[in-house]
């Protein structure tokens, strides 16, 4: 069964339909890769999924729940958590207190750990669970730097911290490696492949390098003017025609 299910999706924006009609199954364990030229709908898209825009139309599921209805913070709390396009932490905190930011927001806290731990004993296994996310991103080193002092590269992956903090089920990344450079690109790629395969995280991300889709995505749902064009395995979408016309252009793709 996928763990997301997306059904007839719709959302309209006055006279405008940003996402039409859009089914989409997406398996537990599987990355997914949504691409589409600009103003497709894919941040709108995950803008509904992880409830902060209801749904026009349609339903959607996670893991057998209905979401489609349900408010931000409890879609949250089933483990659908993003990302934003843009940094979003705050900058004149640490790196470590940026993810522990992220575990408050957490709500799926253990009922032991609620009824018989103290206050004290949670916030110290908070910082212990934020000290090892910090660790397998590799920033261990910039743990007590202030997030304003990362440079671009680094505050995107603490984004990602910020977001693994909440302990995701479906973490959903919007552009993930928008603005890096090459060797920022490889590691953020490297550090989603680890998510999905050391943590069993699934992963949907937008994105618009398009090697970096093709390396890393098992499969891709193309948008175009808010509806799904086609979608499949990296190499059929990377041969696909309509795909090309629509977005990928010639110069574009990449082996
Ligand atoms: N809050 C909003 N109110 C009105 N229109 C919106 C809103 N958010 C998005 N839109 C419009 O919906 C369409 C889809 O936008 P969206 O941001 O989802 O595209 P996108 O595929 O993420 O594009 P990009 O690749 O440039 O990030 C665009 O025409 C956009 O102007
Ligand atoms: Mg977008």
């Amino acid at each position: 069964m996928a763990i997301l299910e997306v059904r007839n999706l719709s959302k309209r924006f006055g006279g405008l339909m940003a996402v039409q009609g859009l089914v989409l199954d997406v398996e537990e364990g599987e990355i997914r890769g949504v691409i589409g030229p600009n103003g497709a709908g894919k941040t709108t898209f995950f803008n509904v999924v992880s409830g902060v825009y209801k749904a026009t139309s349609g339903t959607i599921t996670f893991d057998g729940t209905r979401t489609s209805n349900l408010s931000p913070d409890k879609i949250a709390a089933l483990g659908v958590v993003r990302t934003f396009q843009r940094v979003a932490l705050f900058p004149n905190f640490t790196v470590l207190e940026n993810v522990n930011m992220g575990r408050h927001l957490h709500a799926r806290e253990s009922l032991f750990a609620a009824v018989f731990g103290g206050q004290r004993q949670k916030e110290s296994e908070n910082l212990q669970k934020s000290r090892d996310i910090v660790d397998f991103l590799g920033m261990a080193a910039h743990r007590d730097e202030l997030a304003s002092n990362l440079p671009y590269g680094l505050q995107r992956t603490l984004n990602v911290a910020i977001a693994l903090a909440t302990e995701p089920r479906l973490l959903m990344l919007d552009e993930p490696v928008a603005g890096m450079n090459p060797t920022e690109t490889q590691e953020m790629t490297r550090i989603i492949r680890r998510i999905r395969d050391e943590l069993g995280i699934t992963v949907m991300l937008v994105e618009h390098d398009m090697r970096t889709v093709m390396n890393l995505c098992d499969k891709i749902t193309v948008i175009d003017f808010g509806e799904k064009l086609a979608e499949g395995l990296p190499h059929e979408i990377q041969s696909n025609k309509e795909v090309i016309e629509a977005y990928l252009g010639a110069e574009d793709i990449v082996a």
